[in-house]
């Protein structure tokens, strides 16, 4: 053998060190230079956007390797509830309008900045401006759980707050 790295059980079960696809993204600049791609180009996205004030909207936009894409809609006062993203990492961004997160800290996000996080991230993203917002999230692999946490602006579990 040429080299003193084995692989152990199937390595068709860690992603990385699958071969890439040259036509879809497998890194974090590839995902975020999907992103950018995809907010340059309004006419992308912009005519299936909906926006529903009960749930709030989401849509599949795309699917790959490893990853999928999620248009989501966010009316004034709506917001995602504190939450992680199970073993997913993500990057995501604005298309249009502002959102406020609430992690460790709060921060505005505005189109044209990215937002990449790693699995067990722990978040809650609200639109708490007067404009609708449109955002675009990237989760790899893609996202088979979204367990909810206390809220730390309400304190008490989401679960609790829907009775
Ligand atoms: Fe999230």
């Amino acid at each position: 053998m040429n080299s003193d790295v084995e692989i152990a059980g199937d390595p068709l079960a860690v992603q990385h060190l699958m071969p890439s696809d040259p036509g879809h993204p497998a890194t974090v600049s590839g995902y975020a230079g999907l992103l950018r791609g995809l907010a340059a180009d309004r006419s992308a996205w912009a005519p299936l956007v909906r926006y529903d004030p009960e749930p709030r909207w989401y849509h599949r936009l795309r699917s790959g390797p490893g990853y999928e894409v999620w248009l989501l809609s966010w009316l004034p006062g709506q917001g995602s509830g504190r939450h992680d993203h199970g073993p997913s990492s993500g990057v995501f961004g604005l298309l249009q309008g502002e959102l406020t997160e609430h992690g460790a800290g709060s921060r505005t996000l505005r189109p044209g900045a990215l937002r990449v996080f790693g699995p067990g991230y722990v978040h809650e993203v609200v639109n708490d401006g007067l404009e609708p917002a449109v955002s675009a999230h990237v989760y790899a692999p893609g996202l088979t759980s979204m367990p909810m946490h206390c809220s730390a602006r309400e304190g008490r579990p989401r679960e609790a707050l829907a009775r």
